[in-house]
């Protein structure tokens, strides 16, 4: 895999998630990164691959139940805080290296007892070469689970990105949605169109927790200044003379949705697809 220095030759996608610091909103989900990890069955003896692994919030986890486990990520700022992550947490069972989900290159077929992707790979542009690829690195027998945000879902992320896609330009001509992949029949297109029989693709709502140690208004400005859609959508509004509006609609969202009744503290519960595949 490829570790492009050239910021010239960046792809918008690696742009994207380079230019903000996605650490700051992954320290509000590590609780529900452990649950999932341990609900989907990681443990001893496996191989993990984690895909749009981000700084760890499901391989650190993992690492911890005894998986041997690859992070991938586009973002060379994330897989480096990844690495520091798994060195200071004393993991020697955990990597993290630079990667495209939609190009494993280097990457060989049927190694991983999970491909996992918590809101990871559907970020990543060609959705059909994702499916292939996880489908591709993962074990005959063995499972690729993804979590993917679910438009028009009324809980809060899929709220962020739809009210961060109001304020950006528009996209360019051909860009498919990432929140495509938590509509079902777009997933099952997709994994089926990679081989896998229909019959062995579940799809079933479930919840993470953001729990952020401050107020709704903090934790809109940690995805106004870290977050790459929200950052855009910004920077986008800024220039429209939009931004007090913008941040003004996701405060309203973030109040709304907070069910922490401690001040300096938000909680909300987000609704996300679960796509669970048995690779054949
Ligand atoms: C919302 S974050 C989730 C990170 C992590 N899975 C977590 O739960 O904390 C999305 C992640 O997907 C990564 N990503 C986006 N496009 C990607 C691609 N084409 N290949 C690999 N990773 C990608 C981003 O860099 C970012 O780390």
């Amino acid at each position: 895999m490829s570790q492009n220095a050239n910021t010239a030759e960046l792809s918008p996608n690696q742009m994207l998630w380079e230019k903000g610091d996605f650490t700051r909103i992954a320290a509000s989900m590590r609780d529900s990164g452990e649950k999932l990890v341990k609900a989907i069955g990681v443990g001893p003896g496996q191989k993990v691959l984690d895909l749009g692994c981000g700084d760890g919030t499901t391989a650190l986890p993992s690492a911890r139940l005894g998986a041997e486990v690859l992070g991938v990520d586009i973002a060379r700022n994330l897989v480096e805080a990844g690495n520091r992550r798994a060195a200071d947490a004393g993991l020697f069972n955990l990597r993290f290296q630079h990667g495209d989900a939609s190009n494993l290159t280097g990457v060989a077929s049927s190694q991983f007892d999970k491909v996992i992707s918590i809101f990871g790979a559907m970020f990543a542009p060609n959705p059909e070469n994702v499916a292939r690829e996880m489908v591709r690195v993962t074990k005959p027998g063995r499972q690729v689970v993804m979590g993917n945000w679910i438009p028009g879902d009324p809980t809060l992320v899929a709220q962020i990105l739809k009210t961060s896609a109001a304020y950006s330009p528009p996209p360019p001509e051909g860009f498919v949605s990432p929140v495509r992949w938590g509509v079902e029949a777009d997933v099952r297109a997709r994994f089926t169109g990679a081989g896998v029989p229909d019959a062995a693709i579940r799809c079933e709502p479930e919840t993470y927790v953001f729990d952020h140690a401050g107020t709704p208004a903090d934790f809109v400005a940690e995805f106004r200044d870290h977050y790459g859609p929200t950052m855009n959508a910004f920077a986008a509004a800024n220039a429209n003379g939009k931004a007090a509006d913008l941040e003004r609609e996701l405060i309203d969202l973030f109040e709304s949705q907070n069910t922490s009744r401690a001040a300096g503290r938000t909680v909300i519960p987000a609704t996300f697809l679960r796509v669970t595949v048995q690779v054949g």
